[in-house]
């Protein structure tokens, strides 16, 4: 059976971006297709400043919505990353098998080097080591298919790279996966500034819908999105971007392809109150969810520490495997493995 990773960074609120480029696919497709892990990653979320309060509350909030939005403790394994050592562990191979050079060549980390630079500041190192950690993610549980969005994509290359060489060098170890990413909607743009991606820990928030927005705020937010100078309701991306973007939004929630959907919107107006409608069918039930699971937390408790368990006992062995073949002495293990090596003298 196909076995799928992915996972959630909990660096702010999630939005329409994250649901309709990742999450929606987990809880529609995957879950029900392939053997599925779902992991909310905060480790990752330490990579930029943060707030420990903070931080725990969007892990909390992150675990309970991605429940509310269909994952199904029965069909998937959803867990957090710090309750899993193996992630860890397995993070320091990837940095003795990835270069310097493959780091920093990441589109992300480069541009948050540029805008931190741009204000006097620098970046946490683990920003640069960033990739080696969610290679380690993926190759941890033997994943085939890696579903994110368009932003996420490059990192999965890195990681296919270094399950690649990691094999070559040590013997065949990991499996080497591949990013499985949404045909509309896999780069949701920011509403007020449709060239740049609408991400969660962007500062301003009226180009964002996040997943908890008030109906009222949803519909204001999209009504008010930037469109462009023409008229017309075509899909032209580079030249109409903002309605693109929301064609495309509008797509991913109907199940329409955002091509014909121009040419029944004869207004700029009536696309953005379809649009609006559209988000907020789709979002309602997920918010009603997150109403009803907030009221039991012992319950989203009881799934990650189960989700824990089982994630542990998938990934302790393939780490271990890891830990043997680039070279590492297992506890307990040093009469036999001197009796199976060549004499002390021989070792150069
Ligand atoms: P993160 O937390 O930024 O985003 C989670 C998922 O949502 C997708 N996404 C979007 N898709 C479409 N349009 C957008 N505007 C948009 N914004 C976010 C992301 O592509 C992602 O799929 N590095 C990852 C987290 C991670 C991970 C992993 C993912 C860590 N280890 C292992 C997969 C496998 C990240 O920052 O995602």
């Amino acid at each position: 059976m196909t076995r799928v990773f992915s996972g959630i960074k909990p660096t702010g609120h999630l939005t329409l971006g994250n649901y309709l480029g990742a999450m929606r696919q987990w809880g529609a497709v995957d879950q029900h297709q392939a053997d599925s892990l779902f992991c909310i990653v905060d480790l990752h979320g330490m990579t930029v400043d943060h707030d420990p309060a903070r931080l725990r509350r969007l892990t909390r909030q992150a675990a309970t919505l991605l429940l509310a939005a269909g994952l199904d403790p029965e069909l998937c394994t959803v867990f957090v990353q710090s309750h899993v050592d193996e992630h860890t562990r397995l993070s320091y191979l990837m940095e003795c098998v990835a270069t310097d050079g493959e780091m920093r060549r990441m589109i992300q980390y480069k541009e948050k080097v540029a805008s931190e630079g741009a204000r006097g500041r620098s970046v946490r190192l683990s920003l640069l080591t960033y990739p080696a950690l969610m290679a380690a993610d993926i190759l941890a549980y033997g994943a085939d298919e890696v579903p994110v969005g368009d932003d996420q994509a490059q990192h999965v290359e890195l990681t296919r790279d270094l399950a690649v060489r990691f094999n070559q060098r040590y013997g065949h170890t990991f499996v080497v996966p591949k990013a499985t990413v949404p045909k509309v909607a896999a780069r949701v743009m920011n509403l007020q500034d449709p060239t740049s991606k609408m991400g969660k820990s962007d500062d301003s928030g009226a180009g964002i819908v996040y997943l908890l927005d008030e109906p009222d705020v949803i519909r204001k937010k999209i009504v008010r999105a930037v469109t462009d100078s023409g008229r017309e309701v075509v899909y032209v991306r580079e030249e109409q971007p903002g309605v693109a973007n929301l064609l495309e939004i509008l797509a991913a929630c109907t199940g329409g392809n955002p091509e014909s959907l121009g040419i029944v919107h004869d207004s700029y107006g009536a696309l953005k109150q379809a649009t609006a409608e559209a988000v907020l069918d789709m979002l309602s039930p997920v918010q009603a969810r997150h109403k009803e699971l907030c009221a039991d937390p012992g319950y989203v408790e009881g799934v990650l520490r189960h989700g824990a368990e089982k994630a542990r006992a998938i990934a302790r062995p393939i780490v271990d495997t890891a830990y043997r073949a680039i070279g590492l002495l297992p506890p307990g293990a040093f009469s036999g493995a001197a009796a199976a090596e060549p004499a002390l003298n021989a070792v150069r």
